[in-house]
């Protein structure tokens, strides 16, 4: 049986940033209270006129991690794009990824599973390569959340930004790389956290902001309450499946949601917070781009070293969680 291993990772985020006493000006809020409850300081936030659509962040991402992996184009077998912001309802994301690497080899398409988009990606791939069906597999979380908040709303717009990370997983036949995936889904509670309409246009400064047709609406005290025993069961879970003991893990990178939500699951997983990763507090929640823009983060500052243990974990939009356990072998 072939191993999918990560051979680059790659992030790209917008250039502006918009820090929380900047948000005090939006809305009634104040950077003590955001702190305090969220651990979050400051977001990045697409401009019409950076070239900082969706597609443009995800393929960014995507060059980084092809070049860390020595990757051509030709070669991506598959592309699978997380997101819940893609630019347009369809085409996919992906397809429009695909014509800027001219990864004309490739197929391509979306998955949409909110904050947890990019560990079902991440299993997607490690299927096909698994199945023999793909050798090389590029796999993007990338979103422009800001288009589909509700500037107006204090309990939801001061937590989320956008941004975008890339993989590239790789068949090899040496033991490694990606050990498991798990995930999960309850249809039931999709009210707590969905959007009603399409996605606004990117404004061409932050005063366009307010007032786009928002469509975000979220139940942030029950999801919370949620993603605590969701995140930490499927973490143990994956764990167990693979016979590892919580000491066996380097590093876990969680989906970078809330600090108080990671402290609980550190917690109750009884991992230390400072085997957590988080950059939660640079830019915010970026939903399904938030794994992989932080595991290029922990990758290029040297937190992770080849032979580690890595766990993910993830909670989002569905309601949607999942883990995954990786040796690192970059
Ligand atoms: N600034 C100031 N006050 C705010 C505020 C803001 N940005 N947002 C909410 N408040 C106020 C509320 O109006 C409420 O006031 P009240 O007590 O007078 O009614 C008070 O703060 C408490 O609100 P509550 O929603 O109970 O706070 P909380 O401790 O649950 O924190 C979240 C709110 C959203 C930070 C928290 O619930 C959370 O992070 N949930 C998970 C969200 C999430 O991760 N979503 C994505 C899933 S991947």
């Amino acid at each position: 049986m072939p191993f999918a291993h990560i051979r680059g990772t790659g992030s790209a985020v917008p250039e502006r940033v918009l820090d929380n006493a900047e948000l005090e000006k939006i809305v009634d809020t104040t950077d003590e209270w955001i702190t305090r409850r969220t651990g979050i300081k400051q977001r990045r936030i697409a401009m019409g006129d950076n070239n900082e659509s969706t597609a443009a962040l995800g393929t960014r991402a995507a060059r980084g991690a092809m070049e860390m992996a020595g990757i051509a184009a030709d070669q991506i077998d598959t592309i699978i794009m997380a997101t819940i912001t893609a630019d347009r309802i369809f085409p996919s994301a992906a397809c429009m990824v695909q014509k800027e690497l001219e990864a004309f080899n490739a197929a391509a398409y979306d998955i949409s599973a909110g904050c947890s988009g990019f560990l079902y990606a991440l299993e997607s791939g490690n299927n096909s390569i698994k199945s023999g069906m793909s050798r090389t597999c590029l796999i993007i979380g990338a979103e422009r959340l800001s288009a589909i908040v509700n500037w107006e709303d204090r309990g939801t717009c001061v937590l989320l930004g956008d941004g975008a990370g890339a993989v590239i997983l790789r068949r090899q036949d040496e033991p490694g790389g990606l050990l498991s995936t798990h995930i999960k889904s309850d249809g039931r509670l999709w009210d707590l956290l969905y959007s009603d309409k399409g996605n606004a246009p990117a404004p061409e400064s932050l005063a366009g902001l307010v007032g786009i047709p928002f469509h975000l609406k979220m139940e942030g005290n029950r999801l919370f309450k949620q993603a605590v025993p969701c995140m930490a069961s499927i973490a143990e879970k994956a764990l167990e499946q693979n016979g590892l003991s919580r000491e066996d893990i380097q590093l876990v990178i969680p989906h970078q949601a809330n600090l108080r939500i990671l402290q609980a699951v550190s917690e109750k997983l009884k991992i230390p917070m400072e085997k957590f990763f988080t950059n939660l507090q640079h830019y915010g929640n970026t939903s399904a781009a938030s794994i992989p823009l932080a595991m290029d983060e922990a990758h290029r500052q040297g937190r992770i070293k080849s032979g580690d243990c890595v766990l993910l974990v993830s909670f989002g939009a569905g309601l949607t969680w999942g883990a995954a356990v990786l040796k690192w072998t970059l």
